[in-house]
């Protein structure tokens, strides 16, 4: 579109991860491709993945996430209406890019996939509706994915990995434990009852005046603390029931920041190892919990130990604090980990692309008047989790 000002946008991000052990088919007339959209949250992104019908390995073609963190900077938090906004202005461009440099033209693809939900409508809607001009331009099936079963599904694209499978889906709206039992099928064995926790990363940034987004600025700051000098609160740690909450221990957060005031740079690091570390501790409880409930239930049909692996999935899941005492936590208990590299666990299209390409294989495509959903649980049959300011709650 012409005269429209890019100098004010983030630069496009064209990232393809070296990704092992997925070799370049020789015959491509075997391959599916489909063109995926992710516009749900900050980040606008295109991509064409292809999936080999006989193998069913996935290879990434183009992979390009624009993000809008100088829109949204100035606020300390995603803005709904920029970020939709944002979307219809770049979307345009972004498609075009993963296609020429996919080396796919449109008439080239077998489908086309976007994100339906959850998320932010606004966004969910710029990118849906693109995506069904593009479908029946094309002539060709639309794949309404659920962002949360993309962020799920990744590993299949990155290692081939197929469930069953534990997966903890740690993003910036959503904190879970589920069992991946198969592609659309999902158990929830917990959640978070308040904050997520790349929320509470966010908000212990903001308080801490390190800016958005917040989980990374968090870790950078956290390698110059001590994790031991503030003792910070593990809420839900021993309960029986593998859920998580994060509200509490981001107050503690504030608490101890406000004692300190002024704060000192060495404080400012202190209390985000401090976090880390509460967060760490946390989390490793939540999941050896939900480790024990699928050893004891292990999704029915399968060899005992075919469940044991565990994913770690979403933007938080590129923390590498978490990372690590969650392969410590696997190797300790005969798990398996997994996680996708850095660049696939925040918001990108190619893990999008891989939901529409196994959704097609199967023959389930969506129609044109898929609308999109601000919400979308990923277990619509899980029960709400009991929140922990009531009395005697047992969550
Ligand atoms: O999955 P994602 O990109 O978007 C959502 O679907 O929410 O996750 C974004 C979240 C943000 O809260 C961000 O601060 C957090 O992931 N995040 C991190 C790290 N990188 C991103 N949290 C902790 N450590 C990181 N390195
Ligand atoms: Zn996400």
């Amino acid at each position: 579109m012409g005269g429209r000002d890019k100098t004010r946008q983030a630069p496009i991000h064209s990232a393809i991860p070296n990704l092992r052990n997925i070799d370049v088919p020789s015959d491509s007339a075997k391959e599916i491709l489909v063109l995926g959209i992710e516009t749900s949250c900050d980040e606008t992104a295109a991509a064409v993945v292809a999936r080999d019908t006989v193998t069913g390995r996935g290879r990434i073609l183009s992979n390009v996430v624009r993000s809008q963190w100088e829109s949204h900077r100035a606020f300390g938090g995603v803005v709904p209406e920029i970020a939709a906004r944002a979307h219809v202005e770049c979307l345009d461009d972004i498609v075009r890019e993963a296609l020429s440099s996919a080396g796919v033209p449109l008439s080239g693809l077998d489908a086309i996939a976007a994100t339906a939900g959850p998320g932010l409508i606004g966004g969910l809607i710029v990118g849906l509706v693109s995506a069904k001009a593009l479908a029946l331009a094309g002539d060709l099936p639309l794949v309404a994915v659920n962002h949360l079963e993309a962020h799920a599904l990744t590993v299949g694209l990155t290692e081939g990995l197929a469930p069953p499978y534990l997966l903890l889906l740690v993003s910036g709206g959503h904190t879970q434990l589920l069992a991946v039992v198969d592609l659309g099928r999902y158990r929830r064995l917990g959640t978070t009852i308040d904050d997520a926790l790349g929320e509470a990363f966010d908000k212990t940034a903001k308080l801490l005046g390190l800016g958005f987004p917040g989980g990374p600025a968090v870790e950078r700051t956290a390698r110059d603390g001590n994790p031991a000098r503030f003792p910070l609160p593990r809420p839900m740690m021993g309960r029986e029931v593998p859920h998580f909450s994060f509200a509490g221990l981001k107050t503690a957060v504030r608490q101890t920041a406000l004692s300190l005031t002024p704060l000192h740079p060495g404080d400012v690091a202190h209390l985000c190892a401090s976090f880390e570390a509460a967060v760490a501790d946390c989390v490793r409880d939540r999941v050896v919990r939900a480790m024990s409930i699928m050893d004891n239930q292990p999704p029915s049909g399968r060899e005992p130990n075919d469940h044991r692996h565990l994913v770690v999935a979403g933007g938080v899941a590129a923390n590498l604090r978490l990372r690590a005492g969650l392969q410590r936590l696997c190797t300790e208990r005969g798990y398996t980990f997994h996680a996708p590299p850095l660049s696939l666990c925040s918001d990108n299209a190619a893990m999008i692309a891989w939901v529409g390409a196994l959704r097609f294989a199967r023959g389930e495509t969506d129609p044109l008047d898929f609308a999109a959903r601000a919400r979308w649980p990923l277990d619509a049959a899980a029960a709400p989790a009991i929140g922990a300011g009531r009395l005697g709650a047992k969550a």
